[in-house]
């Protein structure tokens, strides 16, 4: 079912929030929730905005990758965000969603779903939802949009992500209804935001490592052309990766593509 007026009372009713989801842009499809809400951060939407579609015809993941977002059984939304940060702390907001995110999403999955570096969440090595931050340059401020897809309903995915994806219903025992679960997303990134602004972010790493179990597995790391094969060992204090080489030397990377080779 497509979202109601009564859908967007409810919500308002649920969240506990100063910033994030002040103001909810509900929209039935659109092409992806994180360019429309670009486009309504130019026109001088408010910090905290949240969109939320039914349906995508173009979402879209890390990397250009398509994000599949069929209509209703999926959750797309995206939120708008005018914090002032450095560059590199702009980049740790990803992590800082995604310890927000997965804490939702374990309190309706009975199935544990984990954190894999820098922005999925998986349940039984499956992706059953992602992060896409992007960044924009607006007339005197520049903003964060989190884009946030969770996999809720949805029975079946096209053949070529059957191997990889997941739903919440697939994982649980059947469908989940997703409005307390959008709730529970926006008020634990707000509690995770304001944790991060005000320098807590060590104490939201060690959050992320507890909900990860990628660490001491064997994973490559792609980097542009190079793979690094090693150990994951743990996100250090900036949220980078520390990776224990072959030749038991540490590197840590602020970025790159992991995958889980045991
Ligand atoms: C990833 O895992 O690569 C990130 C997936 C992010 C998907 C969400 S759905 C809502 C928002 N709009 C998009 O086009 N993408 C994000």
């Amino acid at each position: 079912m497509p979202y109601s007026g009564k859908d967007q009372k409810w919500l308002e009713s649920q969240l506990q929030t100063d910033l994030i989801g002040k103001v909810i842009v509900l929209k039935g499809s659109v092409e992806s929730t994180n360019d429309l809400t670009k486009t309504l951060a130019q026109k001088g939407a408010a910090d905290g905005t949240v969109v939320l579609a039914d349906s995508q015809t173009q979402g879209r993941g890390r990397r250009g990758r398509e994000w599949s977002s069929e209509a209703n059984v999926g959750i797309y939304l995206s939120i708008l965000l005018h914090p002032t940060l450095s560059p590199e702390q702009a980049h740790q907001i990803t992590l800082v969603a995604g310890v927000g995110l997965i804490e939702a999403i374990n309190t309706f999955s009975q199935t544990r779903a984990v954190l894999k570096w820098p922005n999925d969440v998986l349940i039984n090595n499956k992706k059953v939802a992602g992060i896409l931050t992007e960044f924009y340059q607006g007339g005197d401020h520049n903003g964060i949009i989190l884009g946030i897809g969770v996999n809720v309903n949805n029975s079946r995915f096209p053949v070529e992500l059957q191997h990889i994806a997941t739903s919440l219903a697939m994982e649980n025992s059947g469908s989940l209804d997703k409005l307390p679960i959008i709730a529970a997303i926006i008020n634990n990134i707000e509690k995770e935001y304001w944790r991060f602004m005000d320098g807590e972010f060590p104490t939201i790493i060690d959050e992320w490592n507890q909900n990860s179990d990628i660490f001491g597995r064997h994973i490559s790391l792609s980097l542009g052309e190079q793979t690094f094969y090693g150990t994951a060992m743990k996100l250090d204090e900036e949220g980078q990766l520390v990776l224990e080489t072959e030749t038991g030397e540490e590197v840590a990377f602020d970025s790159g593509e992991i995958t889980l080779l045991d």
